[in-house]
Parts: C-alpha cells; sequence; structure tokens
C-alpha cells in the first residue's frame, strides 16, 4: 500500500483530445471534495522538467467541461525518455509536495507514467486519445466526439460528391489504427472503407466496386481511408486514370482533435478523472482507468501496455455487406 497523498498533479500529454478539459475539471473536483490540494502541470512532461507548475482550484476548472483541447496545454518530451529525465521529474513532483499523479493521454504518455509510478510518485494513468487505440479499454476520451467531426464533414463531401457525380476518397486519423475510419465510414454509409487492419492493398479491388457501382446506377462514391495507409492523393489520381471518373482526396486532419466534447466523452471522460483521483485516495499507483464490458475499471499500467486489440471482425464485415 502507497503512502497517503495530499496532492495531486495532474497533466495532458501527447495529442490533445475533446474530452481532457472535462477530465481535469473532475480530477480537480474530486480531489478538492476528498480534502486534497491539487497542481496543475502545464504542457505535459516536458513543463513538468520545467516546473511550469501551478496551482488549482474549483474556480479554474469553471466553465471548461463543454471546451475542446486542455487548458494545461499538452506537449511532447524527449527528454522525459531518458532515466536521468524521469528522475529529475519524480524530485520536482517531490519539490512541489506532489505525492499523487494524473497523467491523460495515449500510451507513449503511460509509459511515462509507469516510469514515475516506479520512481515513487503514485501515479494513474487515463486514456486520452482521439484514436481508441488503448488495448485495456473500449473508451479513449475524445474518440466519439473526432467520429462525429469526421462524420459531419463526410456527410458534407457527400453532397459536392453527388452534385459533380464524383469519387471522394476522404482520410481520416487514426495513427496505425483504423477505429475512427470504420466508425464513421459506417455512420456515413460509405461505398467503401480502408483500415490498416483489413487492407490488403489490392487497389484492384477498390476499382472493381467504384465500377459495379456505376453500372448499378450509383452516381458518385465515397471512399474513407485510413491515416495509416494514408496516400489519399496518390490513390485518387490512380483511380480517376483507370475509371475516367473524376476523382478528388480530402484529408480532414486536425479538425477532428477539436471542438465542444460531445455528451458521451463530457460524461465518461468527467468518470475517469474522478475514478483517477478515488485510486491515488485508495492509495493506488501504476494504474490506468478503463471502461469495459459496461463498467469502469482499472488495470496495472504494465499490463495494460501489454495487451493488444483488434478491430471487431462482425463489426467490420457489417460494414462490408451494409456499403454493397
Ligand atoms: P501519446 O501519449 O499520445 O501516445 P507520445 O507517444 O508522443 O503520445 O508520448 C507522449 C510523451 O510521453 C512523449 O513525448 C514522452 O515525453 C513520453 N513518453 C513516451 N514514451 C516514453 C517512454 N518509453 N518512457 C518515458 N516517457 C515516454
Ligand atoms: O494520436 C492522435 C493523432 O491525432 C493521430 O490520429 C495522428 O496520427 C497524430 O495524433 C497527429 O499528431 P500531430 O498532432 O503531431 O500531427
Amino acid at each position: 500500500m502507497a503512502n497517503k497523498v495530499n496532492t495531486i498533479g495532474v497533466l495532458t500529454s501527447g495529442g490533445d483530445s475533446p474530452g481532457m478539459n472535462a477530465t481535469i475539471r473532475a480530477v480537480v473536483r474530486t480531489a478538492i471534495a476528498n480534502g486534497r490540494k491539487v497542481k496543475g502541470i502545464l504542457r505535459g512532461y516536458s513543463g513538468l522538467l520545467a516546473e511550469e507548475i501551478i496551482d488549482l482550484d474549483s474556480m479554474s476548472v469553471s466553465d471548461i467541461i463543454s471546451r475542446g483541447g486542455t487548458i494545461l496545454y499538452t506537449a511532447r518530451c524527449a527528454e522525459f525518455r531518458t532515466v536521468a529525465g524521469q528522475k529529475k521529474g519524480a524530485e520536482i513532483c517531490r519539490k512541489h509536495g506532489i505525492d499523487g499523479l494524473v497523467v491523460i493521454g495515449g500510451d507513449g504518455s503511460f509509459q511515462g507514467a509507469r516510469k514515475l509510478a516506479g520512481l515513487g510518485i503514485n501515479t494513474v494513468a487515463l486514456p486520452g486519445t482521439i484514436d481508441l487505440d488503448i488495448a485495456c479499454t473500449e473508451y479513449t476520451i475524445g474518440f466519439d466526439t473526432a467520429i462525429n467531426t469526421a462524420m459531419e464533414a463526410i456527410d458534407k463531401l457527400r453532397d459536392t460528391s453527388a452534385s459533380h457525380e464524383r469519387c471522394s476518397i476522404v482520410e481520416v486519423m487514426g495513427r496505425n489504427a483504423g477505429y475512427i475510419a470504420l466508425y464513421c465510414g459506417i455512420a456515413s454509409g460509405a461505398e467503401d472503407i480502408l483500415i490498416t487492419e483489413r487492407y490488403d492493398h489490392n487497389e484492384e479491388t477498390i476499382l472493381n466496386i467504384i465500377k459495379a457501382k456505376r453500372s448499378l446506377g450509383k452516381t458518385h462514391h465515397i471512399i474513407v481511408n485510413a491515416e495509416g495507409i494514408g496516400d489519399s492523393q496518390g490513390l485518387a489520381k490512380r483511380i480517376e486514370e483507370a475509371t475516367g471518373i473524376e476523382t478528388r482526396a480530402t484529408i480532414i486532419g486536425h479538425i477532428q482533435r477539436g471542438g465542444s466534447p460531445t455528451c458521451k466523452d463530457r460524461v465518461y471522460a468527467s468518470i475517469m478523472g474522478a475514478k483517477a483521483v478515488d485510486l491515488l485516495c485508495e492509495g493506488k499507483s501504476n494504474r490506468v482507468v478503463g471502461y469495459r464490458n459496461g463498467q469502469f475499471t482499472d488495470f496495472d499500467i504494465q499490463e495494460a501496455l501489454s495487451m493488444t486489440k483488434d478491430i471487431d471482425q462482425y463489426m467490420y464485415d457489417c460494414s462490408k455487406k451494409l456499403s454493397r
């Protein structure tokens, strides 16, 4: 059992995601409700090493639940990947009286959290990423907002694509994971969805689907392409050359990381933030909060990092049937 935690630090790290502010708010308010002090660490591990540390009270987090981004800013930090950087970070936590830490980020940030836990700072990590690519959890903070943003963009694209009777390739984020592509592809009724986990790089198949749809009377064609596959401009060019159908590529990009979080993201982010603080107050450390089978739960960080997950095959098969 770890020592009693008196002051809880919170930081956001890696790519931002909508709902991070709701998480920060929940961390602050739950810590105060539990009789703890709270400090915000700016700019992730980089701000920790630069001692960019501020006091947070209940009012500091007023009016942020509906805002995208992170009021604590976020960053990537090469120095923190080194043992010297991690030791310095742990010392700075001790110097500022931070004996419990909540890290909100992706699995890179979890690695840093694990190192700090190993150096005696009680640490709990929360899955903050639009990519849904964290194996221990079925939910990550920001995914729901990102897929809704992408879906709305694709709906708009369909209007112009239909008017011009074009083929449109729309590239969505997700790093190497295809969750965003699969969800917004199904939701927008895309004619084809390409995800890294299942793509065989056979462009003949893509062309055959386009031709088959045209012969059935479909006048336009949307292909959702996952970022991990990329090359959307090249694919558009090759489709146009092979079929004679005017084809355009659109990369939605960082717009998917912004915007006011959906209700689901606000609520789940809030519960996860509260749970992180409750775990710290129970004396737990080196944990990551996840959502599985309808329950908020927690795992050892090392165990969480060693887990793997894959796209649901039934969902993928359905997406193929629904788009045919
Ligand atoms: P994400 O958290 O979104 O996966 P990154 O992979 O960029 O984003 O990681 C965010 C930060 O976490 C890095 O800039 C670095 O400071 C820290 N980090 C990543 N990997 C490690 C590691 N192996 N050891 C310590 N810190 C790490
Ligand atoms: O992890 C979130 C994410 O938006 C990925 O989908 C994308 O590959 C990456 O971050 C982009 O990172 P950056 O903001 O550094 O361009």
